[in-house]
């Protein structure tokens, strides 16, 4: 199914980011750090991606500072990978942003040293996206966080 029939909408449902991440072992397998966005879910902005009135992916933005924002989760169901539901996310996202001042986005994943060959895909779409590693630093309790940033408008 191409991009065009998915329906982004700005909104939160914490349900949805629950199911989704539970969908997603291979990238979200903390308990601690599931229930931690399920919580994001119901402060942040929140985005939702609809086909045919389910949700099939969600963003959450944080909004810390005036001219920068991070994307604090982007998931996708992954029946719906690789079909334009991230990108259409992200580009809402990004315009909402850019309409309010922002210049620039952020988001942490999984760094390049990992293994990880969910990750490595992550990476390739955030790549693809327009973002670049800015910094890489070791966290002990999950492996290298890589810092990757888009400068926006
Ligand atoms: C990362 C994620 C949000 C991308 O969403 P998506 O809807 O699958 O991505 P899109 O279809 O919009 O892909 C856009 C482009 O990104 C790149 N890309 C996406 N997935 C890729 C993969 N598995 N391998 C290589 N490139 C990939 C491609 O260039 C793709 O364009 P193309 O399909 O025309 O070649 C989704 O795969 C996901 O939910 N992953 C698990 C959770 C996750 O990693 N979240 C981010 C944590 S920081």
């Amino acid at each position: 199914m191409p991009a065009a029939d998915v329906r982004v909408t700005r909104g939160r449902d914490p349900d949805a980011v629950d199911r989704i991440l539970r969908a997603l072992p291979g990238w979200f397998s903390v308990e601690e750090a599931i229930v931690e966005y399920v919580a994001d879910a119901s402060r942040l902005d929140g985005y939702l991606a609809t086909v045919d009135g389910e949700t099939v992916g969600v963003a959450l933005v944080d909004r810390r500072f005036q001219r920068l924002a991070e994307l604090a989760l982007l998931a996708v169901d992954p029946a719906w990978h690789r079909r334009g539901v991230g990108t259409e996310l992200l580009s809402q996202v990004e315009a909402d942003v850019t309409a309010d001042g922002v210049s620039l986005l952020q988001v942490h994943t999984l760094g390049p040293t990992s293994q990880d060959e969910g990750y490595l895909q992550t990476r390739a779409f955030y790549t693809a996206r327009g973002f670049a590693p800015l910094s890489r630093r070791v966290a002990s309790w999950s492996g290298p966080v890589l810092l990757l940033v888009k400068p926006l408008g």
